[in-house]
């Protein structure tokens, strides 16, 4: 038994080295609790704005969700009980469904528990073999496993590449009998978004379906936050399927997916990780409807975002910071060129009292490390200047050199709950680019 641990322990040791843990090293700022940092900077007199988090519509503290959560558990309790087929069933599930339904433009939605399971299940369920799925290479994990799962072929194309994907669709689309194509609305490492307009072309033309994952563009993408559809001027009917997170703009959590009727009534009765998996929790029901209704009464939410990442896009170009193929809505990475610099960089701004969470190894190429900032509609544009300003001054060369050799010894004002940064042996051969 002793023999059979050890033998695991040095895997997972290995693995974990493998996945990028000699770049991050000890010093990490992940998995910090933000309740606690708040509270170490309130107790010194500061106050920590975080970048971290996807609540584009700055709905997390709003009284009026938390309420609506709290009266839905005295209503229904806490958990359904069982799968909604078979005993798991309340009326905040369908109304929420509806709720999603008119929100998003689609006949009907199916609400789950998860919105990373929702992808896996749906993309594993909805082709099998003789088919064709066709997904963009930097497309969300829950989405790539989902594609691992399916017994469809599967080709990945390059990042918006749609020379490439035609390329592909004219060699390959008469080999198969169905064909998906699968893209985000915006995507979540780099902000930027697909021309959706010649997707839909090509879907026509190619006679293949399209599958939007608006797990960040709902809320965010669009006059009224309808997301990518509305950012073109186009119509979500002309979409063949969608999925989304209740974990985004909508600040709760679980996944939806919204199309025709039939569609999701056969997925009502069918997809593995709805049929096989409890219900929605009620508060999560109650919560997400009141944002629902929220984000529609009160649209300058959808407006500030905008106009914050704006200022944010401007200003970091203007102090030569690279922001990639960000299109400036909600979610704008500041690119760095080594991991280290970019680990760096994150605890300074932690220091400093912003939380930006570096993104290295893991769910980015490792050649293209980076603080991945997400805008929201509380953020002042004296939070967006002081970040800004902090993150030039802790990219000056000096300063990195200085923080680097700090190898024993963090400074005093470290945060109790992250742990001293000590030196590392970047190996960056290795790694895990494609995990996001
Ligand atoms: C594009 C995309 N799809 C799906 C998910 C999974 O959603 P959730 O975190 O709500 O499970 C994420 C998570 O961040 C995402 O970025």
């Amino acid at each position: 038994m002793d023999s059979v641990s050890s033998d695991l322990e040095e895997y997972a040791r290995r693995r974990m080295k493998l996945a990028g843990f000699s770049v991050i090293g000890y010093d990490h700022p992940y998995f910090a609790p933000l309740d606690r940092l708040r509270s170490d900077f309130r107790a010194r007199g500061d106050e920590l704005t975080t970048f971290a988090n996807y609540d584009y519509l700055g709905l997390s503290e709003d009284e009026r969700i938390r309420k609506a959560a709290i009266q839905s558990i005295n209503e229904f309790g806490v958990g359904v009980g069982g799968s909604r087929l078979v005993g798991g069933e309340r009326t905040c599930h369908r109304a929420l469904e509806y709720d999603l339904a008119a929100f998003i433009g689609v006949d009907d939605t199916i609400a789950m528990v998860s919105g990373y399971g929702t992808n896996i299940s749906l993309v594993g369920h909805l082709l099998t073999k003789g088919d064709l799925i066709l997904v963009d290479d930097l497309a969300h994990n829950s989405l790539v496993m989902g594609t691992r799962l399916s017994r469809a072929t599967i080709v990945e194309f390059p990042h918006n590449d749609m020379e490439r994907l035609e390329e592909i669709l004219k060699e390959k689309r008469s080999h198969f009998r169905r064909v998906l194509i699968l893209i985000e609305g915006l995507y979540s490492m780099d902000g930027d978004v697909p021309d959706l307009p010649k997707f839909l072309e090509l879907r026509n033309r190619y006679n293949t379906w399209l599958m939007i994952d608006e797990a960040h563009s709902i809320g965010v993408l669009g006059k009224t936050g309808r997301g990518i559809t509305e950012h073109f001027g186009l119509d979500m009917s002309d979409v063949d399927i969608v999925v989304g997170t209740m974990s985004k703009a909508f600040v709760s959590c679980g996944g939806f997916i919204g199309g025709k009727q039939i569609v999701i009534d056969w997925l009502r009765f069918t997809l593995p990780g709805f049929v096989y998996s409890v219900g929605l929790t009620p508060s999560v029901t109650a919560a997400v409807r009141e944002a629902l209704d929220i984000i529609s009464r009160e649209p300058w939410r959808i407006d500030k975002l905008r106009e914050n990442s704006r200022y944010f896009a401007e200003r970091a170009r203007s102090l030569g910071l690279n922001i990639g193929d960000a299109i400036a809505e909600g979610v704008i990475p500041i690119i760095f060129d080594t991991s280290e610099k970019t680990m760096i960089a994150g605890r300074a701004l932690l220091r400093a009292g912003y939380y930006v969470p570096p993104i290295v190894q893991i769910g980015v190429p490792k050649n293209k490390p980076r603080l991945r900032f997400f805008l929201n509609a509380s953020h002042t544009k004296a939070q967006i200047d002081g970040v800004l300003e902090a993150l030039v001054a802790a990219m000056d060369p000096s300063r990195q050199r200085a923080q680097f050799s700090s190898k024993h010894g963090g400074p005093a004002t470290t945060p109790k709950n992250v742990v001293r940064l000590v030196d590392t042996d970047a190996d960056t051969s290795t790694g895990t680019a494609r995990a996001r």
